[in-house]
């Protein structure tokens, strides 16, 4: 599995820290940057990593900003993306049981290297359960292309 990730100045060790992890376990990761503290903007980020994913050069997405919050609404701009912002794994889960989510957020001031190992590891290895789900993500989809769910 071919993993892209991105972050800003505020998660650059947290990033490192998980390319280190994953490789170790075998995935192919693909660093869209940043990687200095220097002060940059999420959404240059979130897009590289989101468009890596919806155009399936990469399989899954991880980003990373202070709090997860401005990198995965920026995201969640981008067509084809369904990114969720987890702050634990059980979340991560259901991210993937029932959204199907492609792209996984996470704040590297909030939450630890342990937490967020347990995050990507559950959001890595988590298939999407289909049935009834299938038809809300079909609806978020359809929302995504600027259409009506009513
Ligand atoms: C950057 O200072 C900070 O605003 C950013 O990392 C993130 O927390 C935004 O949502």
């Amino acid at each position: 599995m071919k993993i892209a990730i991105g972050n800003d100045h505020g998660a650059v060790e947290l990033k490192q820290h998980l390319v280190n992890y994953l490789e170790g376990k075998g995935y192919e990761v693909v660093n869209f940057g940043c990687d200095t503290t220097e002060s940059t903007d999420y959404p240059i980020y979130a897009e590289r990593v989101s468009k890596a994913v919806v155009s399936g050069e990469c399989d899954r997405g991880i980003l990373i900003c202070g709090t997860g919050i401005g990198i995965s609404i920026s995201a969640n701009k981008i067509h084809g993306v369904r990114c969720a912002l987890c702050s634990e794994p059980v979340s991560a889960r259901l991210a993937r049981e029932h959204n199907d989510a492609n792209i996984v957020a996470m704040g590297a001031r909030t939450i630890g290297t342990v937490v967020a190992e347990a995050i990507v590891d559950v959001f890595l290895t988590t298939g999407f359960d289909g049935g009834r789900h299938q038809r809300r993500v079909d609806m978020i989809m359809m929302l995504d292309r600027g259409e009506s769910v009513q």
